[in-house]
């Protein structure tokens, strides 16, 4: 498998470094903008490929994208990340351009790739990018709920104080500050509700930290953050090129699923060598229900400043 990351800053260097140590692309192309800057990114991370004993080739390519031809898989990760203080859909007016471009001059090398959007408002993004590049809804595919319920997990163990390996749990909805839905009413220690172990207000406490969870390692780090985005698109991107058909929530264009059309937001997908496979439509309460439903208005209201 080929994979293309564009963006070669701390998330995109990442998702290369993830995707190589697991062994099972042939090729990993990084882009960038700044001249020679994911050249020396892939040089470093293949100098690592003997101490590591990974066998996937990196290369960098200084906005050439005739490299990235043939590409079964495209990360974008390109834009600027937020500081400290900003939400995540102020970055829209630098990001939207760049995302424009990048998306069309990857379908343009690659007509068949599967894109998995990185770059922030994520949702927005992922949503331009359906409409930029014409490409079939299963083929776009936003990297949010996974991260997002990586977030969520970490949080429930330290809340249980049990390993993460011990809690199941998903994140659906926009993945803003406010936007995300933590489904504490499903989340689960190895089959049992959890529920069981925490009072409902410590659930909250915990639902409520999984949705900023972003932006307190902003805060902290003075830059988004690029360890569990990184780790979140390679899981994405081995299920993909191993055809597991595993379910993660994933930004999903819907038409109609969820009571939602002509939008990006997360919901639970099964992720197979098509890409986006199938969206799952589980049963929500109806608070879930509401609260997706007012998270969907808000990403609708995002995208009407795009111009598309
Ligand atoms: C975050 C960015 C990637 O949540 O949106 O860390």
């Amino acid at each position: 498998m080929k994979v293309t990351i564009v963006g070669a800053g701390a998330v995109g260097a990442s998702c290369a470094e993830y995707i190589a140590i697991q062994n099972f692309a042939s090729e990993v192309v990084i882009v960038d903008i700044k001249e020679n800057f994911a050249e020396g990114k892939a040089m470093d991370l293949m100098q690592t490929s003997s101490l590591l004993k990974f066998d996937t080739k990196i290369i960098g390519s200084t906005n050439d994208y005739a490299k990235t031809a043939g590409s079964d898989v495209a990360v974008i990760t390109s834009g600027i990340p937020r500081k400290p203080g900003m939400t995540r859909e102020e970055l829209i007016g630098i990001n939207a351009g760049i995302v424009k471009s990048v998306s069309e001059n990857l379908v343009k090398h690659s007509p068949n790739v599967i894109i998995i959007v990185v770059s922030n408002p994520m949702d927005t993004m992922t949503y331009l990018a359906h409409k930029v590049t014409g490409l079939s809804k299963n083929r776009i595919i936003g990297m949010g709920g996974a991260l997002d319920s990586a977030r969520f997990k970490f949080r429930l163990a330290e809340a249980v104080e049990c390993p993460q390996s011990d809690v199941n749990c998903m994140v659906i909805g926009g993945h803003s500050d406010t936007g995300m839905l933590p489904l504490t009413r499903l989340a689960t220690r190895n089959s049992v509700n959890v529920s069981q172990f925490l009072s409902e207000e410590r659930l909250e406490e915990v639902a409520k930290a999984t949705m900023v969870g972003g932006a307190t390692l902003t805060s902290m780090l003075g830059t988004s953050a690029w360890y569990a985005p990184g780790a979140a698109v390679s899981v994405m991107v081995h299920a993909i090129a191993t055809d597991a058909k595993k379910m993660f929530p994933c930004s999903a264009f819907l038409d109609g699923e969820y009571g939602l059309s002509d939008i990006s937001i997360g919901v639970p997908c099964i992720i197979g060598k098509e890409g986006l496979e199938k969206i799952v439509e589980i049963e929500l309460s109806e608070a879930e229900r509401n609260k997706l439903s007012e998270s969907a208005a808000a990403v609708s209201k995002t995208n009407t400043l795009l111009e598309v």
